[in-house]
């Protein structure tokens, strides 16, 4: 049996539900959701459409099933998705686009911002009269960005694309830490999906409630997703025992967790600082950090830290087994990168203890 880190900063997805979370999951009205008459649901799904400025919400046990339902709701079999190279639908959903709605995607790769150059995204549109081409039906964001430090992707940069793209052609906001992306630019979250046909963003993550995303869109594109929701098994009944925990999560005031999603980008950035200091701790490279040998600390703006060891691919496994032995938690990520990731379970005394088992940890494997 495998045990959880004491500290735990492999993911936000970690975090448990908080207690006032637990008390309206206990008493929360139920009925059955694929009747439509979850009286918790239909409050969870009517606040996150008001949040985002959407018409219409859908509750989903994933963000994985809440990009996949979206794909089915845009996409036709043969259509192509333009995609950052570096995102999770590309990469880490298991090729649903392919396996389940019968459609090719395009990977563009990104800046260190997370945006894919509108020029490059106006020209990886399909010609829709050649017979021989797949036909473009999806643009896709994501918000945050994980790959790049996770950086929060500007309202400016998807009005950009929102001008430059064809009439008709929707965008799709990933926004599985889309509320980390509103706090972190300091903006209300509807704006970062203005510009956008429909979003997902993610309940389980910084936000603390143990399961569960929600899809925004139009009422009639929540129709259809809510159709290919039912279709890969997503309907769940009294679900109104998972959506009490993230309306919680959505509810203003100091048992909502939106607003102190500020003290883990705070609690990064200070992580980031302390790490920097160490030598043997370089940047990430990639994406994350494209310049300088060291490791900035200004390129971490949320949640999420990526860094390297020096000493390659050897030394990062030795190093994280070190980290575990003092009970710290991080993970390999791709291209060489180790991530740490803070949230409503990491304080300072964490970050401080992190630190110091860092720096034996790097002793350990010099
Ligand atoms: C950017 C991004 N999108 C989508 C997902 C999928 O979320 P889930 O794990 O709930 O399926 C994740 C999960 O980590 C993610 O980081």
């Amino acid at each position: 049996m495998s045990v959880a880190p004491e500290i735990d900063l492999r993911s936000d997805t970690v975090t448990h539900p908080t207690d006032a979370m637990r008390a309206a999951m206990a008493h929360a009205p139920l009925g059955d959701d694929v009747f439509g008459d979850d009286p918790t649901v239909l409050a969870l799904e009517h606040r996150a459409a008001t949040l985002l400025g959407k018409e219409a919400a859908l509750l989903v046990p994933t963000g994985t099933m809440g990009n996949l339902v979206s794909l089915m709701a845009h996409v036709p079999r043969g259509g192509e998705i333009i995609a950052p190279a570096e995102s999770h639908v590309f990469n880490d959903e298991a090729a649903n686009y392919a396996v389940v709605v019968g459609a090719g995607m395009r990977p563009i790769p990104e800046t260190p911002e997370g945006e894919m150059p509108v020029e490059a995204v106006l020209d990886a549109i399909q010609d829709a009269s050649d017979p021989h081409c797949p036909v473009t039906s999806l643009v896709i964001i994501e918000n945050c960005h994980a790959h790049t430090m996770s950086r929060a992707i500007t309202p400016a940069y998807v009005g950009r694309l929102r001008s430059a793209l064809p009439d008709g052609m929707p965008i799709h906001v990933d926004g599985a830490r889309l509320f980390n992306a509103a706090v972190a630019l300091g903006v209300p979250v509807s704006d970062l999906v203005r510009d956008a046909d429909s979003a997902t963003f993610c309940l389980s993550k910084g936000l603390a409630a143990p399961v569960g995303s929600v899809v925004v869109g139009s009422a009639e594109f929540i129709a259809r997703a809510r159709r290919a929701r039912k279709l890969v098994g997503g309907g769940m009944r009294q679900a109104g025992v998972l959506a009490a925990a993230g309306l919680v999560a959505l509810q203003d005031g100091q048992d909502g967790t939106v607003d102190r999603l500020a003290e883990d980008h705070a609690l990064a950035r200070i992580l980031a600082q302390g790490l920097a200091e160490q030598p043997g701790i370089v940047s990430p490279g990639h994406l994350a950090q494209p310049s300088g040998d060291r490791l900035d600390p200004a390129r971490a703006t949320t949640n999420f830290v990526l860094f390297a060891v020096a000493g390659g691919p050897s030394r990062r496994t030795a190093y994280l087994a070190a980290l575990r032995e003092r009970g710290v938690g991080m993970v390999a990520y791709p291209h060489g990168q180790i991530r740490a990731v803070t949230h409503l379970g990491i304080g300072e005394r964490e970050i401080e203890r992190t630190l110091q088992a860092s720096a034996e940890a790097l002793a350990d494997t010099a």
